[in-house]
């Protein structure tokens, strides 16, 4: 079996506060991505400051680092072929005031600070961020029987 793309995603504490955490995998999973790994976490100032490094520096870099280490997170591996990409499609733009309807960000979050979702941007951002959160050991290859629907 392939291995297919992988991308990193993670419900913000503003998601799990607002009982969205549901609601975002069932997306994901419902456009035909799979999920390989998923934890829930509170995260600790050192790994949300290497998570966000490449905004050191900016004006609201310090308040991003308070609030994604301001309660629980969920974190995950989803699966699937041009995954990176579609996953930040399917999350929207950053500023929920941009992100179109039918975007999570665009039906679900109203301001930038609070817009429920992170998603890798690049596949080096996937790579890096996976490898930030999770072990070889907690991800997992498995075969779903519907796979053959969704791929030639
Ligand atoms: P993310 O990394 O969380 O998936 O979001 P993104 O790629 O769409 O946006 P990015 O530029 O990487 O910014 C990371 C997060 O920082 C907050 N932000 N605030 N006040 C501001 O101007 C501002 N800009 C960005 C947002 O929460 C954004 O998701
Ligand atoms: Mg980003």
């Amino acid at each position: 079996m392939e291995t297919k793309e992988r991308t990193f995603l993670m419900v913000k504490p503003d998601g799990v506060q607002r009982s969205l955490v549901g609601t975002v995998i069932g997306r994901m999973e419902k456009k035909g991505f799979k999920l390989v790994a998923m934890k829930m976490m509170h995260i600790a100032h050192d790994l949300a400051s290497r998570h966000y490094e490449e905004h050191e520096g900016k004006p609201f870099y310090k308040g991003l680092l308070e609030f994604i280490a301001s309660g629980p997170v969920v974190a995950m591996i989803l699966e699937g072929d041009n995954v990176i990409e579609m996953t930040r499609s399917l999350v929207g733009a950053t500023d929920p005031r941009k992100a179109a309807p039918g975007t999570m960000r665009g039906d679900l979050a109203v301001f930038t600070g609070k817009n429920i979702v992170h998603a890798s941007d690049s596949p080096e951002s996937a790579k890096r961020e996976i490898a930030l959160f999770f072990k070889e050991d907690d991800i997992y290859s498995y075969e779903q029987a519907h796979e053959g629907w969704l791929y030639d």
